[in-house]
């Protein structure tokens, strides 16, 4: 029988682990190590239980409950989050606790009615709504578009700790529950891969939502997410490393993300990458098809600039490239400059395509030129490149 974990004298994980997911989100977000679902158990003179998990692993979450509170009944389900991963359970754990009053947001209650069809006479609240089990008082507080609509935390006051949902997750799948455990460099690594892959569209809204906690001035000993670690020793380092995600601070850093079928725009990019390197500027050269998406959108969220290099293929850039640029279109980009480049052979747009939609995204372009190459790049052509790059490098380290 699978057994809860005790994080505080009243408080217990009673999640899963997801040993096997590679791909979060269908197939864009690739992962290393699986990720946990996480779901909380809190025991007060009313027994609460912080969401569920998804519904394939439902039965390993009754059983962590039931390891703590045996035949009793659970009075409250706190649904911070209707999506699946979260609520995927919750009809099963209705059918097990037909008692438990349910509590969402407003957007939270719509979204479940949606997804599940049955109205399970929801509880709406809202932000500062306060509900008391005992000896504990539940405090809301909505986060909406971080990541869905719906998305709330709930604080715990007597106890300092704050149930965060998505916010502050990342996907670490172990046993080892804590980030003393897995070490400070890990687990910001890991909660920057997450929110460079899931929460960047709405960094706008995850900086004052950040200013609004601190207003608040709540005293957090724990900060305890739905996915990976539950933070206690280092909340200080992840609450300002948060900060600098939601506003984007760069490094002197430039990613080059290419697609190159015959290695024209293959040398073009490593061109490029000799002048940035050489210059003393961090750079980070990706083919496209070969490398994570997750590692991609990670080391982009703290780069001062980003080259965006494709083939020409029916006048148009390379499928992948074009989904890539597709996908930063979505993500509010801030403070960043780029610029496309790329070999062609007897239609040229592409390049003029490519900072088109850098531009749309966002991106300031580093310069006018359009860096289409006819074929294959000569000797002089790849040495114009690396001088090309250390221009940049120059742009780059002027900014600091
Ligand atoms: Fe972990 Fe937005 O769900």
């Amino acid at each position: 029988m699978k057994q809860a974990i005790q994080i505080n004298k009243h408080m217990y994980w009673v999640g899963v682990h997801d040993f096997n997911c590679r791909h979060f989100h269908g197939n864009m977000f690739p992962i290393e190590e699986g990720t946990t679902y996480n779901a909380y158990l809190i025991i007060d003179k009313e027994i609460t239980v912080i969401d569920t998990v998804e519904a394939e692993f439902m039965d390993i979450m009754l059983e962590r409950i039931h390891s703590v509170i045996g035949d009793q009944k659970v009075d409250n389900i706190i649904v911070q989050h209707a999506e699946p991963d979260h609520s995927g359970g919750f009809m099963r754990f209705m059918n097990e606790y037909p008692n438990a009053k349910p509590y969402a947001s407003n957007a939270g209650v719509q979204i479940m009615l949606k997804q599940y069809f049955k109205d399970y006479e929801y509880h709406k609240v809202k932000t500062l709504d306060e509900i008391s089990t005992g000896d504990f008082t539940l405090t809301f507080i909505e986060m909406p578009l971080i990541h869905w609509p719906d998305n709330m935390m709930t604080y715990v006051k007597e106890a300092h700790v704050l149930f965060s949902n998505d916010a502050f997750g990342q996907h670490i799948a172990g046993y080892d529950l804590y980030d003393d455990k897995c070490g400070l460099t890990k687990c910001l690594a890991k909660a920057k891969e997450y929110y460079a892959n899931i929460v960047m569209p709405y960094s706008d809204r995850v900086e004052k939502k950040l200013n609004d906690i601190a207003a608040l001035q709540l005293p957090i000993q724990m900060i305890a997410p739905s996915h990976g670690i539950i933070w206690r020793t280092y909340i200080k380092e992840l609450l300002e490393a948060y900060m600098d995600f939601a506003t984007m601070k760069a490094e002197n850093k430039v990613v080059i993300v290419y697609e190159s079928i015959w290695k024209h725009t293959q040398d073009m990019a490593e061109a490029l990458a000799e002048g940035i390197g050489q210059s003393g500027v961090s750079v980070k050269v990706f083919k496209e098809s070969q490398t994570s998406g997750a590692l991609i959108m990670s080391e982009l969220l703290d780069a001062k600039a980003l080259l965006v290099g494709s083939g020409c293929y029916n006048n148009e850039p390379a499928s992948n490239i074009s989904g890539f640029l597709s996908k930063l279109s979505t993500c509010h980009i801030k403070g960043k400059k780029a610029l496309g480049f790329g070999s062609y052979g007897w239609f040229r747009n592409t390049t003029a395509q490519i900072n088109e939609r850098l531009s749309a995204c966002g991106f300031e372009l580093l310069s006018d030129q359009i860096l289409a190459q006819n074929y294959t790049p000569s000797t002089d052509d790849l040495a114009n490149l690396t001088k090309l790059g250390t221009e940049i490098a120059n742009i780059i380290k002027s900014e600091d």
